[in-house]
């Protein structure tokens, strides 16, 4: 029932941000101008339902509260904030990216500032409620679950806009973890499309160091994964379109590598000569690998055991018994 209800509330909302981008000259000069200057297509921003919210202080809810939809409930997702017993729109003067579920219906929103501010987040995003639990949803996902299916690889990136601006270019497997690390939950969603995972992420986000603590659990989850480095200050929606559609399929292809590897790398440059922690490192990832099952991915156990010895400059025997250890 409450579900329901927020369910109609921000379908509601959708097309009225929709209507606002297209049909108010505040939408087209401001919104639909800011879209343009991103290099957004009318057919992109129709695609992903992209929007605009008036500056004004009360159009939204005023529409709303004429359709008879309940304060409490516009309260509740977000859309609707009540101050000195004002009901106030929340999102004002911004650019809307509606965040849908696995069949298209809207879990909430994120708003865009259009102009860079110290006083104000750069995005808001709906509070979590009956429907919107962030660490379930990956944005994205209803847009790209058809690629993913048919090309067996997800790549995941960290913003709303760098999954429009990829799709833009014709690379339509791929969704958001919208700035937070990824969790089992939707690790599981991935997985209901495919076993591969790609991360886009540069190389000195904290979005990496995430990724690489939150390793076993992706192992775990039987997810093969994979990491290309974005270069420096750019994000996947900056970089395609800094080289083109077909120049950052061939930056995927030459700069895709295997995320245990990476993580071994990454490990061992930081151990140095430190004798202790090089132990503990042979460890760790013995461990990492004892999480791949055995029983159904034998040969990708046995090549990582390969390969991380020779890395590791250790008996491939030795690697061999301490995964062995820690198979229960
Ligand atoms: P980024 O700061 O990389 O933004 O945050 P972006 O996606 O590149 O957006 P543009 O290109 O500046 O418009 C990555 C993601 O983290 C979340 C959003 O989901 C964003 O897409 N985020 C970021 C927030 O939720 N709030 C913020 O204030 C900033
Ligand atoms: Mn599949
Ligand atoms: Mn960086
Ligand atoms: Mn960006
Ligand atoms: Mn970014």
């Amino acid at each position: 029932q409450m579900a329901d209800s927020l369910f109609i509330i921000n379908n509601f909302a959708r097309d009225y941000f929709v209507k606002t981008l297209f049909e108010t000259d505040e939408g087209q000069n401001v919104g639909l101008s800011y879209f343009e200057e991103r290099g957004f297509s009318e057919e992109i921003v129709r695609k992903f339902q992209l929007g605009y919210a008036l500056n004004l202080r009360e159009a939204f809810v005023r529409e709303a509260q004429h359709k008879g939809y309940n304060l409490e409930y516009l309260q509740k997702t977000g859309l609707v904030t009540v101050r000195n017993d004002q009901p106030i729109d929340n999102y004002r003067g911004r650019v809307i990216f509606p965040i849908h579920n696995q069949s298209g219906k809207v879990l909430g929103f994120g708003a865009r500032i259009l102009v860079k501010s110290d006083r104000a987040p750069k995005y808001i995003n709906s509070p979590e409620n009956d429907i919107y639990v962030k660490s379930k949803v990956l944005y994205g996902t209803y847009f790209a679950r058809h690629a993913i299916d048919k090309l067996d690889e997800c790549l995941l990136v960290e913003g709303y806009t760098d999954v429009i601006s990829l799709h833009q270019a014709g690379i339509e497997n791929v969704v958001a973890s919208s700035g937070t690390s990824l969790t089992t939950d939707q690790l599981r969603l991935i997985k209901k499309y495919t076993n591969n995972l790609t991360i886009l992420y540069d190389g000195d986000n904290a979005g990496v160091k995430a990724a690489l603590r939150g390793l076993d659990m992706a192992i775990e989850e039987g997810l093969n994964v994979k990491l290309a480095l974005i270069p420096d200050n750019e994000d996947p929606d900056s970089y395609v379109r800094k080289i083109g559609a077909e120049g950052f399929r061939q930056f995927i292809a030459d700069n895709k590598q295997d995320f245990v590897l990476f993580k071994l790398h990454v490990s061992m440059k930081e151990a140095g000569n430190d004798t202790t922690r090089k132990s503990q490192l042979v460890n760790e990832i013995a461990e990492t690998i004892a999480r791949i099952d055995k029983v159904e991915d034998f040969t990708r156990q046995q090549d990582y055991i390969r390969q991380c010895s020779q890395l590791l400059k250790i008996d491939e025997e030795r690697l061999v018994d301490l995964v062995n250890k820690f198979i229960r």
